[in-house]
């Protein structure tokens, strides 16, 4: 019965747009896609679901194994595939991704910024975690930002592309526990929110893709997700994709509006709510 109310569910509120292969394939085909975090999860989906494109991927993470592995699997369709192992804990991280992409002789049309540290943790268990705030940061708004600084020329050039894969809680009201998590994914999003009509006047499209919950490897550690509806890593892959194709500035679940206008009339209650379910767990 739960299982059946959690498929309902899933497909009203978890859907993504659903894009023609045609479609696909036109917009992408002859371009270079970089994608940060395509190792696994959603960054790996929007890789298979290019595949078939006649781009070039360039594929960016840490497990250079499941890179080797993704780029013999996928270059068997129909596309070029670029791998370059990158830790974006790194200071030079993103200074490494572009002299490795300027020494390949690759220009980027479309950054995807997938990559991402999640993190569920009381700030009163982190007090001697200092390596919890920097890595986060660095993984999910230093190094995006400075990757695309550094391509913006390239970017200018070609009339990129950037998207950045962010949260439904950036723009809902910061709850307990997530507190480095949220703030790295909010530092992003005003980010690419200041830029965006800087970078529209001169033809570069600039995106944000706020995410639901979805079913991959990040959510496992949070236990109570499990039984939880959530999209799927494809369908994330068909919204970030669908946000390109049609140059949306960005791309969010039907009912994240509301819940934003909840979130806003209820910000008394919810600290309240959160307070008291605090203090009963002392
Ligand atoms: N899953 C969700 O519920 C959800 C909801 C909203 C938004 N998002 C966002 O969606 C994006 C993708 O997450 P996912 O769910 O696909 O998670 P995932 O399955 O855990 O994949 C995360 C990807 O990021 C890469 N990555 C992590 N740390 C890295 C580092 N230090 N340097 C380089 N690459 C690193 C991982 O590769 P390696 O481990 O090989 O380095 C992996 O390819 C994230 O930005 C996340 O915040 C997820």
């Amino acid at each position: 019965m739960y299982k059946k109310i959690r498929t309902i569910t899933e497909f009203l509120f978890f859907r993504a747009p659903r894009i023609q292969k045609n479609k696909l394939k036109q917009h992408f085909q002859n371009k270079t896609i970089l994608i940060t975090g395509a190792s696994f999860g959603i960054g790996e989906a929007c890789a298979r679901l290019l595949s078939n494109t006649q781009c070039t991927l360039v594929l960016i993470a840490r497990s250079t194994d499941k890179l080797i592995q993704l780029k013999s699997e996928l270059e068997s369709y129909s596309c070029h595939i670029e791998i370059i192992c990158a830790d974006l804990y790194q200071s030079d991280a993103a200074e490494h991704i572009f002299q490795s992409l300027t020494a390949r002789n690759i220009q980027i049309d479309v950054l995807i910024h997938n990559a991402g540290k999640s993190i569920q943790r009381s700030v009163w268990d982190s007090l001697d975690r200092p390596q919890d705030i920097n890595r986060t940061i660095a993984i999910n708004y230093i190094n995006p930002a400075q990757l695309t600084r550094l391509l913006l020329a390239d970017l200018k050039h070609k009339q990129g592309q950037i998207i950045v894969v962010s949260t439904i809680n950036a723009k809902l009201f910061a709850p307990p526990f997530w507190s480095t998590y949220q703030a790295s994914k909010t530092a992003m999003q005003h980010w690419i929110l200041a830029i965006q009509p800087e970078l529209a006047v001169h033809e570069v499209h600039a995106g944000l893709v706020y995410l639901p919950l979805v079913r991959t490897r990040m959510i496992l550690p949070t236990k109570q997700y499990q039984q939880m509806p959530a999209m799927q890593a494809k369908d994330a892959a068909q919204a970030i994709l669908a946000c390109l194709i049609y140059r949306k500035r960005q791309w969010q679940p039907w009912w994240l509006g509301i819940a934003q206008i909840g979130s806003i009339l209820l910000i008394t209650p919810i600290y309240y709510f959160y307070k008291h379910l605090l203090k009963r767990k002392l």
